[in-house]
């Protein structure tokens, strides 16, 4: 009797046992199963994705999510049919500083396993009321002249966040159609005492562009960045050499074909009209006061990007955040690259192409030099600086 008893408890026990197990086994499989597909298919992750691995409610809300410094940016995304969803792109945030895309383990691991909570718990309450703002800051340009590098190395700085791609709400009428709701909801998240600030180096050379800037905020700071002309030109002809190789056309023309016409400069290349500053330049300074623009010298940016960003951290009034341990040269890339804590990075191989750069011969770079001369006297003139671009070093 006792021993039957007994046994009906074991199997009581064990059944239940065994139903545990089973469960756990099965939710483990599943969690896993979400996990590979996730990393499989996706390169973002929304919010209700991670409610689903988590199977539970997130304890905090969404901007309060997003705003958690070390984790987790740029959290809203619009889907292709234009509507507004919370996505986690993983754009990471190591004390602060953007470092790339978070790989999606990295965003399960951190949400998962509750990191995301921790953080978001320490911060002041009042840090959590991030919003959308429009752009107090625009890099306007100009195009190949190291707008990318730029806008990374400001990304670092804790006061400033941006948006990861060049938005075109002021060149492209489709966009501008919008109207500036549109344009804000673009913007990342930022909390009170962050400044977002948006790059499109269009606009530097758009016609339409200073006047529509001017009637969204009569106050934005404008940041151009700039470089020996001739080189610029000689990047953006690689630009289109590249973007052409990438298409089944026949091979793109020789540069010096490109440049000149019936033995002049060409003006009306675009890549040299681009390259005329004082032009454009002109333009813009007729919708904004001279104090309201910052010149970046990019050649100098190259060489010394630590001393070029301290005068724009001037500029902007933001906090004494950079310091020369933030640069680093990097031999193989050829150029400097960033580094915040143990983490580092350099610019993609699409940046820094001088390999690519075509042998142009002593006369003709003299001759654009030439061409250039008398606008790049003007622009010295309206910028107050005398860039030293008299010969390509
Ligand atoms: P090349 O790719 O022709 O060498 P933009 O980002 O506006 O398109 O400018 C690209 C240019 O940025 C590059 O031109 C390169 O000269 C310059 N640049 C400046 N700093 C750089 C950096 N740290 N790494 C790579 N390229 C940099």
């Amino acid at each position: 009797m006792l021993t039957t008893m007994t046994c009906r408890k074991f199997k009581r026990v064990g059944i239940r046992g065994i139903n545990k197990l089973v469960l756990l086994v099965m939710t483990i499989l599943t969690s896993f199963a979400l996990m590979v597909a996730l990393s499989v298919t996706k390169t973002s992750v929304t919010l209700d994705e991670i409610r689903q691995i988590r199977r539970q409610p997130l304890k905090v809300d969404e901007n309060t999510l997003a705003y958690s410094h070390n984790l987790l940016n740029d959290i809203s995304q619009t889907d292709s049919n234009n509507r507004s969803m919370q996505v986690l792109t993983g754009t990471i945030l190591n004390g602060g500083r953007s470092t790339g895309r978070l790989k999606l383990k990295e965003i399960y691991n951190l949400v998962v396993h509750g990191n995301a909570y921790q953080e978001v718990s320490t911060n002041n309450k009042h840090e959590h009321e991030r919003v959308k703002k429009l752009p107090q800051v625009i890099i306007v340009g100009v195009r190949k002249c190291g707008t990318r590098a730029l806008i990374n190395m400001l990304a670092m700085h804790p006061d400033i966040v941006r948006p990861l791609n060049e938005i075109h709400f002021f060149d492209f009428d489709d966009n501008y159609s919008k109207g500036l709701e549109w344009y804000r909801k673009q913007m990342p998240f930022s909390h009170k005492n962050q400044i977002t600030i948006e790059k499109t180096p269009a606009y530097f050379t758009c016609k339409k562009t200073p006047e529509r800037v001017q009637r969204m905020n009569s106050s934005v700071k404008i940041i151009v960045i700039v470089r020996q002309p001739t080189i610029r030109v000689v990047s953006d002809y690689i630009q289109g050499v590249v973007k052409h190789n990438n298409k089944d056309k026949p091979p793109f023309k020789d540069f010096a074909e490109l440049v000149m016409d019936n033995g002049k400069v060409d003006q009306f290349y675009k890549p040299i009209q681009t390259s005329i500053y004082c032009v454009h330049l002109s333009r813009w300074q007729q919708y904004f006061n001279k104090s309201q623009f910052h010149i970046v010298d990019g050649d100098a940016l190259i060489t010394d990007p630590y001393k070029e960003i301290k005068l724009i951290e001037r500029f902007l009034g933001v906090s004494d955040y950079y310091s020369p341990d933030n640069f680093y040269y990097n031999e193989t890339k050829g150029y400097y690259c960033l580094r915040w804590g143990k983490e580092s990075r350099c610019l993609g191989e699409n940046k820094g192409r001088k390999s690519l750069y075509p042998n142009i011969s002593e006369p003709l770079i003299a001759r654009m030099n030439e061409f250039f001369g008398p606008y790049n006297e003007i622009f010295y003139n309206q910028t107050r600086h005398r860039f030293k671009w008299e010969t390509i070093t």
